[in-house]
C-alpha cells in the first residue's frame, strides 16, 4: 500500500496540486473512492461506506409504522473507528456489528438534516445491522385511507426519498454519491401488493410477503415503496403499468407508447441499463408528476388525460434511467445535472415519437415557464437562478426551481446548436457510458464538456461560465420558434378582438399544448365577461385534463371570476401535486383570497403529502395548532 500512495503523493505535486490535505493522503486510491462531501448527510463514505442493504420489513397500516431491520455490507478503512448513518425520526431498537450488539450513538438532531447515527467499528468490520421503526415523522411515507385511493377500500402507502427523506424510513448514507445495491423482504397485509425500486412482482400473492432485488447500485434516494390494492398489465415484454384495478385500463392506454419511448431512448443515448420498466400510477397526493424511482417510475394519475397529451413526463422520468439514475448528481448543488439532462432528454424522445412540431411547442412552454420564474426569482434570491446551486444550510428542496430544469435544458440546447446535433449526440452518449453508475459534478461535466467538446474560444463565447456560476439568463438563451404556436396567436388576436367564439374554425385541431399556450398568453387583465365567453365556448373549468385546469385557474383567479372558484377548491382537496398546488394557492394570495386560501387549504391540508405540505405551509403562513411534531 506504501507505494502507490508515494506514487500518489509525488504524481499530484508534480501535477502541481497542493498536498497539504494530510486526511486526503491516508484514503487507499484502490479500495475507497473519493467522495465528494456533502452538507446534506452526516455521512462519512472516505472512512466508511455503505455496499449492499438486506432489508427486512414489515409494513403496519394500524400503527402507520414500519418496523425493519436494515442489514448493511460496509466497506471501512482499516483505521475507521465508526460508521455514521443519517438518520430522520427513526426509533434505533438495536444495533450489531458483525452479530454482535454494540452501543450506538445518536447525534443531536438538525433541522431538514435529522441525526446522525454512530456505529463503533472494530477492524475489519463486514456488516452492520440496525432495528428499527419509522414515527409519525417520517417524511417520506404517504399512509393513505381508503377514501384517498381511487378503489376506496383499502388504505395505500407510498414513499418519496428525493431528495434527502430517504432516512426517515432506513438508516442509511443518505447522499446522491453513495451507490449501493439492495436485497428486501417485505410483509405488508395479505390484500395489497408491495413494489419496490427492484425486480417486482407482477400479482398478489395470498401471504403479503415479497422479496426484491436490485442488483445495480443505487443512491438512497431511488429507495422507495408502495404497497396498495395495485395489480399490474404488460404493454410489451420489458415495460408494463401497476394502478388500482379501476384505474388499469385508462393507464394501460394513456401509456401505450411506453415501449416507443424505450427504443426511442436507446437509439440516442445507448441501452437501457435497469432490464424491466414500469410505472404505477399512485394516487392523487402524490406530490410530483413523476419520479424516477429505477425500473419503476411513480406518477401522478393527473398525467391520465384520456388522449395521452401528457406523456412527455413518462419520457422525463424514462430519461433519468440515464441522466441521474446511471450518471448522478453529486450533491443537490449539481442537480441540474439530473434535471436539465432530463428534461433536454425528455424533449428528444419526444421529438422522436412525436416529431419536432409536436416538442418544440414542449421547448416553448418551457421557455416561457423560465423567463418568468427567473423573472420572479431574481427579484427574490437571485442566487438560485446560477444553475450551480449553493444549498449548504438550507433544504435541498429549495433547490428545485425552474432553474435546474429549463435553464439547464436550454444551456444544454445552447451547446446542441453550437456544436450540431450529431456531435452532441455522440458526446452525450458516451457521456453516459464512461460515467455509468458513477457520480458527476458541475466542475467534472465542465472538464468532461471540454476535454471532449468545447474549445476554449466557443467555451468563451457561449459564456459557459456565466451560464453556470452567474444568476438571471444570459443574452444568448436559445430561441424557440414554434409554428404551431405562431397560429395560436393568430387565432388568440382574432379571438380576443372579433369575439370569435368558438375558435373560428381552427381551435377545433388543437391539442392540449395549443391550449396551454392559448390560456397562458391572454392578457394580464382580462374581464370576467371575457372569460366567461372562453369559457362557455371551449369549457375550461370543466376540463378533465389537469395541465389544462390549472393554467386556467391563473387568468381565472386572479381577474376573480367566481365560477371557476368551486372547481379550484375541489381540485386543492383532490390533488396533492406540488406544482400545481404552489401557483394556484399562490394566485389566491396574490388576488386578495387570503381568507378562501385558508379554507380550502384547511380542508385540503390532510389530504397532501409532507413535502407538499411543508411548501404550503410555507407560503400560507400555515402553523399546526399544538407542538409541532419535531423529532428532536
Ligand atoms: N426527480 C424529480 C422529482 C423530484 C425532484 C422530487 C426533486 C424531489 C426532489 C422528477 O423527475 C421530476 O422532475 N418530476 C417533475 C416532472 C416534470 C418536470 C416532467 C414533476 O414532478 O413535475
Ligand atoms: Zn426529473
Amino acid at each position: 500500500m506504501k507505494y502507490p500512495s508515494i506514487l500518489f503523493v509525488i504524481l499530484a505535486s508534480w501535477l502541481g496540486f497542493s498536498c497539504n490535505n494530510s486526511k486526503s493522503e491516508e484514503v487507499k486510491k484502490d479500495d475507497v473512492t473519493d467522495y465528494v462531501n456533502d452538507p446534506h448527510s452526516y455521512a462519512k463514505p472516505n472512512t466508511a461506506v455503505v455496499t449492499h442493504l438486506n432489508w427486512d420489513a414489515e409494513v403496519n397500516f394500524d400503527s402507520e409504522r414500519i418496523r425493519a431491520v436494515a442489514e448493511w455490507e460496509i466497506k471501512a478503512k482499516d483505521e475507521a473507528k465508526e460508521i455514521i448513518f443519517d438518520t430522520y425520526g427513526l426509533n434505533i431498537n438495536k444495533v450489531m456489528v458483525d452479530g454482535e450488539a454494540v452501543d450506538f450513538k445518536l447525534g443531536s438532531f438538525k433541522e431538514e438534516l435529522g441525526r446522525p447515527l454512530s456505529i463503533p467499528l472494530s477492524e475489519g468490520a463486514k456488516t452492520v445491522s440496525i432495528t428499527y421503526e419509522t414515527t409519525d415523522s417520517a417524511r417520506a411515507l404517504q399512509w393513505l385511507d381508503p377514501e384517498q385511493t381511487a378503489g376506496k377500500e383499502i388504505p395505500f402507502l407510498f414513499t418519496q426519498s428525493q431528495a434527502i427523506l430517504a432516512r426517515s424510513w432506513i438508516p442509511t448514507q443518505d447522499s446522491p454519491g453513495i451507490r449501493f445495491t439492495y436485497d428486501a423482504r417485505v410483509k405488508v397485509p395479505s390484500n395489497m401488493m408491495a413494489l419496490m425500486s427492484a425486480e417486482n412482482p407482477q400479482s398478489k400473492n395470498t401471504s403479503g410477503e415479497y422479496t426484491f432485488s436490485m442488483p445495480q447500485p443505487i443512491p438512497s434516494y431511488l429507495m422507495a415503496l408502495s404497497a396498495g390494492d395495485v395489480v399490474f398489465k404488460s404493454i410489451s415484454e420489458r415495460t408494463g403499468v401497476y394502478a388500482e384495478p379501476s384505474l388499469l385500463d385508462t393507464s394501460v392506454y394513456e401509456f401505450q407508447d411506453l415501449e416507443n419511448m424505450v427504443q426511442a431512448a436507446e437509439g440516442l443515448y445507448g441501452p437501457y441499463a435497469w432490464g424491466q420498466y414500469d410505472i404505477i400510477v399512485l394516487p392523487p397526493s402524490f406530490p410530483f408528476g413523476g419520479m424516477e424511482n429505477p425500473r419503476l417510475t411513480f406518477a401522478t394519475p393527473t398525467i391520465l388525460a384520456g388522449d395521452r397529451s401528457l406523456v412527455s413526463l413518462v419520457a422525463h422520468e424514462l430519461a433519468h434511467s440515464w441522466s441521474g439514475n446511471l450518471v448522478t448528481n453529486a450533491t443537490w448543488d449539481d442537480f441540474w445535472l439530473n434535471e436539465g439532462f432530463t428534461v433536454y432528454f425528455e424533449h428528444r424522445i419526444m421529438e422522436e415519437v412525436y416529431g419536432r412540431d409536436y416538442s418544440e411547442m414542449l421547448a416553448s412552454l418551457t421557455r416561457d415557464e423560465l423567463q418568468e420564474a427567473a423573472a420572479e426569482m431574481m427579484k427574490e434570491i437571485p442566487e438560485d437562478t446560477k444553475l450551480k446551486l449553493n444549498l449548504e444550510g438550507r433544504n435541498p428542496d429549495e433547490g428545485v426551481t425552474s432553474i435546474p430544469y429549463n435553464k439547464g435544458y436550454f444551456f444544454l440546447r445552447l451547446i446542441e446548436e453550437e456544436v450540431g446535433r450529431e456531435r452532441f449526440d455522440e458526446f452525450l452518449k458516451n457521456y453516459f457510458q464512461e460515467n455509468k453508475f458513477k457520480v458527476m459534478t458541475t466542475e467534472g461535466f465542465i472538464d468532461y464538456l471540454m476535454a471532449n467538446l468545447l474549445t476554449e474560444e466557443q467555451a468563451n463565447r457561449l459564456q459557459i461560465k456565466e451560464w453556470i456560476y452567474e444568476p438571471g439568463l444570459p443574452d444568448n438563451l436559445p430561441v424557440v420558434e414554434s409554428d404551431r404556436f405562431a397560429k395560436v396567436d393568430e387565432a388568440q388576436k382574432k379571438i380576443l378582438e372579433k369575439n370569435l367564439y368558438p375558435a373560428s374554425g381552427v381551435a377545433e385541431a388543437w391539442t392540449t399544448h395549443e391550449w396551454l399556450h392559448f390560456i397562458n398568453h391572454l392578457p394580464k387583465d382580462i374581464s370576467q365577461e371575457k372569460l366567461a365567453q372562453l369559457d362557455a365556448a371551449y369549457g375550461f373549468t370543466q376540463s378533465g385534463n389537469s395541465e389544462i385546469l390549472a393554467a386556467w385557474f391563473q387568468p381565472t383567479i386572479r381577474n376573480n371570476y367566481e365560477p371557476v372558484y368551486p372547481r379550484v377548491e375541489s381540485f386543492l382537496i383532490q390533488v396533492g401535486r406540488r406544482k400545481f398546488l404552489t401557483p394556484t394557492y399562490r394566485a389566491l394570495l396574490e388576488s386578495d383570497k387570503e381568507e378562501m386560501a385558508m379554507d380550502i387549504y384547511e380542508k385540503a391540508r390532510p389530504n397532501y403529502h409532507a413535502v407538499s405540505r411543508e411548501t404550503m405551509d410555507d407560503l400560507l403562513g400555515y402553523e399546526e395548532e399544538g407542538e409541532e411534531s419535531n423529532p428532536a
